[in-house]
């Protein structure tokens, strides 16, 4: 039997959450090849929020964590979306309102998990001034992150 996968964000070096599957197969059964996914904005500057513009370019956006940056649990997201409120199953991401995003069910290209944190249910940083990215760590509030489209 075939060993299910899930889908898998990757960060690209001070660039966008690169959001991908790694097993799209179409009706026909075919595995569908070269199919890039979605890019994230996490530097908080795109003009096409959530999805990136290269902006991330355009301010230097670093994804460097402080050398003092200490991993902090993410407890309130007001805006975010409720847990229970959708397949607890389905793989997904939801956009937290002036806030991070919401995964579940992705697996995360990264080594910076604290411990104890949930691989399953976890916020991503779109702001851009995480000191514990990829992790919201709360600053969006702090800097008065806003996106009102979304
Ligand atoms: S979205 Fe950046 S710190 Fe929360």
């Amino acid at each position: 039997m075939k060993q299910e996968q899930r889908p898998r964000i990757r960060l690209s070096r001070n660039g966008p959450y690169l959001v991908t599957v790694d097993d799209l197969t179409n009706s026909k059964g075919e595995r569908l090849q070269g199919w890039n996914g979605v890019a994230l904005c996490r530097c908080g500057a795109s003009n096409r929020k959530p999805f990136c513009d290269s902006s991330h370019i355009r301010i230097g956006f670093s994804d460097d964590r402080p050398q003092d940056s200490t991993p902090c649990a993410v407890a309130d997201h007001r805006g975010a979306a409720q847990p229970g409120s959708s397949d607890v199953n389905a793989p997904s991401i939801r956009i937290a309102r002036n806030g991070p995003y919401e995964v579940q069910g992705f697996e995360l290209d990264t080594d910076n998990w604290s411990e104890g944190a949930s691989r399953e249910r976890y916020f991503l940083c779109r702001c851009g001034g995480s000191k514990n990215k990829p992790f919201c760590d709360g600053t969006h509030r702090s800097i008065q992150f806003r996106d009102d489209s979304n």
